[in-house]
This record gives C-alpha cells, structure tokens and sequence, in this order.
C-alpha cells in the first residue's frame, strides 16, 4: 500500500509516526502554549435543562441570554435526549473508526461534484487547502431526511445507519428547544426561529477523529475557527481537546459524561444583530485519540438570513448584510477557512458601515 493511502490513524497505530509531518504543522502563534492549559479555575457554564417548561422556564431564558451574549458557547445537562442513545452513538462511531482503511474508505467523501462537498470520510481533513488539522472526519447530511445518502453511510456496525437516524432525531429536538430559549432570550416569541427557518432548515452531522499524536505541541486538531451555521451541539468523549476563546484566553472544555456542548454559529450572530456572538474555538490533541460528534443545524442554501427586523425596533441599524446561506459559506466562510488562520474574519465581510 503506498504511503499516500494510509491514513494518520493507520500510521499513528503502527508506530510509523514519531514526529508530526510538515504538512500538519501550525504557525508558533496558533500553537498551544503553557498558559492556554493553565485556567482551569474558569469554566464554560452549564445550564440545567431540567424543569425548563416549568416555573424554572424564565431563569434558564435569562441564563441563556447571558451565556449568548457573553460566551456564544455552554453545556447543557439533563437534556431529554437518553444517555443510552448517547453512548450507542458513541460506540458505534468508535467501531466505524477502528475499521480498517479499506472499508473506511468505501464511504469516502468525493469532491468530483456528485455528492454534497465533502460528504463520506475522510483523512487529512484540510491537507488539499494547504494546512492539514490532525483529524480524520466523517461527514454526513441527516435532516431533512430526502436529502440523506445513504450510500455514504457507514454500513459497519450494522445497527449504525438506525442509531443515526434515532440520534439525528433527537438532536434535532434538542436544537429546537434550545432554539425556542433563544428567541425568548432575545425578546421574540417563543417559535420565532423555529418559524423563521420551517422547511428551510437542513442539519449535517460531523464525527471528528483526533489520533494519538507524538508532538502534540506543534500541530492542531482542528484550527480556530467559528461555526457558519445556526447552533452546534458536541458530543465529547472523556478526552479533553476542545477550547473557547474567552476575554483572549482559550479556556478547556472539560469533558462530562452526558452533557452536551452547545456553541452559537455564525448565523444567529447575523440574525441577532451581533447581540450573540460566534465564538472562536479549537481543538488540540493530545496522546489518545479522541471522538467528537457535531450535529450542526444550518439554513437551506438559498435562505437568505438577515439581521431581525423586530429586533431592530425600526431604531437600530442591521449591522450585518443581508445573505444566501450558501453565499456565505461559498465567499466568506472557505476563504477564510482556507486560510485556516483567520479565526472571524470572514464576517468582516458582512459588515454594514455604521456612519
Ligand atoms: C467542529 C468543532 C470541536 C471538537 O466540528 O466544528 O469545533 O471538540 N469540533 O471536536
Ligand atoms: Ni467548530
């Protein structure tokens, strides 16, 4: 097998790798450093979900608007969705994983145009923009269910292509309830955005393969950047990897076994007029492997998202240009990611000139 065809995973496992090759390394200045691992005191806050239909309802609205505006990113626990779904997933995603190579790569994401971009697995994920993230992905679209290819599904374990379908399901109940909070947050009825994006809506489900690294200091899971979509809920294994930029300082995620990590995109800082922020995260790796599974919830392509007109209050200006969310993601979002360095400047772009 030539070497091109082995995957890092592959090679990590059979100790071919004991230093990280060129094409994965990060600039000094995006590296980890001593410090970014060293404020533990501080922690990204957590929100109860329990009770939320309740008397507890205006508490957890208020705390959700604080964590937006201040954060863009929280967890949340006793979430309605079962541990036992949770941790199939998580198995199962495992098992695909450990596969060999061959059988991975029978579900491979093409990029010769007949399947949605990148969609399937994939290794080296970025090494074709120039800068490689020491992952391996897979990357699928799940809802609505028509636009699901199956084909490029997993078909190992068996029981797979059923536990995602239930799991895509669940989520998908999850973000509208964190979307319902949101839009009481803001002032706006409760199904706002729900309405706002009914039938126009399409989730896509990110499973991130971190191997073992043997320099972990000089490379980058995944560099920072901000999600394009509307929300994204993460799903961790008990390795710690991911990190938020708060007040300049990157802050760790510490793992918690049936939590779910939630992290406001890029979308609901337009339609909020910047009131919620899109926060800069990353993952960094470490000696063991790690999982992690993002289920992104993002507008149909041709939704043009804008800043909310009842938001506004026919006072404030929109500070963001309205826009296709697929023209986003086209001019905006892979330049800069790209670039892999620019964190958010892609929506710099988007600005409105307020004078
Ligand atoms: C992502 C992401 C973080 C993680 O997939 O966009 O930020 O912890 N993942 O893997
Ligand atoms: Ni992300």
């Amino acid at each position: 097998m030539s070497s091109e065809r082995v995957t890092l995973q592959e090679q990590v496992e059979n100790g071919h790798l004991d230093t990280v090759p060129d094409d994965y390394l990060v600039s000094e200045q995006d590296r980890m450093k001593f410090e970014d691992n060293s404020c533990d005191a501080r922690q990204l806050p957590v929100i109860e979900m329990d009770g939320v239909d309740g008397e507890r309802r205006g508490l957890v609205v208020q705390q959700i608007r604080s964590v937006c505006e201040e954060w863009g990113f929280f967890q949340v626990k006793n979430h309605g969705v079962p541990s036992s779904l949770m941790k199939r997933m998580q198995g199962e995603i495992r098992e695909f994983f450990e596969l060999p190579y061959e059988e991975k790569n029978k579900i491979r994401a093409r990029t010769d145009g007949s399947t949605l971009p990148d969609e399937g697995y994939s290794d080296r994920v970025g090494l074709k923009e120039g800068s490689a993230n020491w992952s391996d992905r897979l990357r699928l679209y799940t809802l609505p269910a028509p636009s699901r290819r199956y084909e490029l599904w997993p078909k190992h374990p068996p029981s797979f292509r059923e536990t995602l379908e239930e799991y895509c399901e669940e989520q998908d109940k999850l973000m509208s309830r964190i979307s319902e909070l949101i839009s009481e947050g803001l002032g706006l009825r409760t199904s706002y955005l729900n309405d706002y994006f009914a039938g126009k809506y399409q989730q896509q489900m990110q499973v991130n393969y971190y191997p073992p690294c043997p320099q972990p200091d000089v490379t980058m899971g995944l560099r920072k950047h901000s999600d394009n979509n509307l929300l994204t809920l993460i799903l961790q294994d008990s390795t710690a990897g991911l990190q938020v930029k708060k007040d300049g300082q990157w802050i760790t995620v510490k793992p918690t076994e049936g939590w779910f990590v939630v992290n406001v995109g890029d979308q609901i800082e337009i339609l909020s007029n910047g009131r919620y922020r899109s926060a800069e995260h990353r993952a960094f790796v470490s000696s063991k492997p790690r999982i992690s599974i993002a289920t992104f919830s993002m507008p149909s392509n041709e939704t043009v998202v804008s800043p909310i007109v009842e938001l506004l209050g026919g006072k404030e200006r929109p500070k963001y240009r309205a826009i296709s969310f697929s023209d986003f993601k086209e001019s905006f979002y892979y330049a800069g990611w790209a670039k892999a360095t620019t964190g958010k400047g892609h929506l710099d772009h988007l600005l409105v000139s307020q004078d």
